[in-house]
């Protein structure tokens, strides 16, 4: 495992799969280094690929203003992705993809060795948590591995696709938001 700056540099100027090519800025993620919370969402859109910040476009947005409604502190997170460049179209990821840049995340993980995980979306849930994972009919789910909490909730892009899953959502982050005050207090 590498410390921050020799990970942060070694991302920079990684070619280790195609979405190099195509990229502007590599998202390395953004947040505090000792969050409590972090969350894991798919991979860049056209606004962090030129930003190099994760989560700045309209899903960031509202990601941002559930957050604010849930009382979660924004110095207690940290934000990644699956992958740390963006796929051309915002297409998912490959498999081949995600496991040349899982290592990155999980020297993230290790470092920051936050008390939850939170998957954003599907694709995240399936590398993280479970292969099987369907986020629909598993979300909100805690799951307890290796000393970290983890769970799966819907993508705040599919909140702006679909409004009926904002409900369920929310649920989600009011128990994301329990929990950490939970894990805090001990
Ligand atoms: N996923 C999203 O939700 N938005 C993007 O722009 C890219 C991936
Ligand atoms: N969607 C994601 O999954 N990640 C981002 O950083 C932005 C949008």
């Amino acid at each position: 495992m590498l410390g921050w700056e020799g990970l942060e540099n070694l991302c920079i100027n990684c070619k280790k799969c195609r979405l190099h090519e195509k990229r502007n800025k590599v998202v390395f993620g953004k947040g505090s280094r000792t969050a409590g919370l972090m969350f894991v969402g798919e991979g860049p859109g056209r606004d962090e690929d030129v930003s190099g910040v994760p989560f700045v476009g309209k899903a960031g947005q509202l990601l941002d203003r559930i957050l604010e409604a849930a009382g979660i502190d924004q110095k207690d997170i940290y934000i990644g992705n699956i992958v740390k460049c963006r796929p051309p179209g915002n297409r998912i990821p490959t498999p081949d993809e995600a496991r040349a840049c899982l290592p990155y995340l999980r020297n993230q993980v290790y470092i920051i060795k936050p008390k939850i995980i939170v998957c954003l979306g599907a694709t995240a849930a399936k590398y993280i948590i479970d292969d099987r994972i369907r986020i629909t009919r598993d979300r909100g789910r805690w799951h307890e591995r290796k000393g970290y909490w983890l769970m799966a909730t819907y993508h705040p892009a599919a909140l702006l696709r679909d409004e009926t899953k904002k409900r369920p959502a929310w649920e989600d982050f009011k128990s994301i938001a329990a929990k950490l005050g939970e894990l805090k207090a001990h």
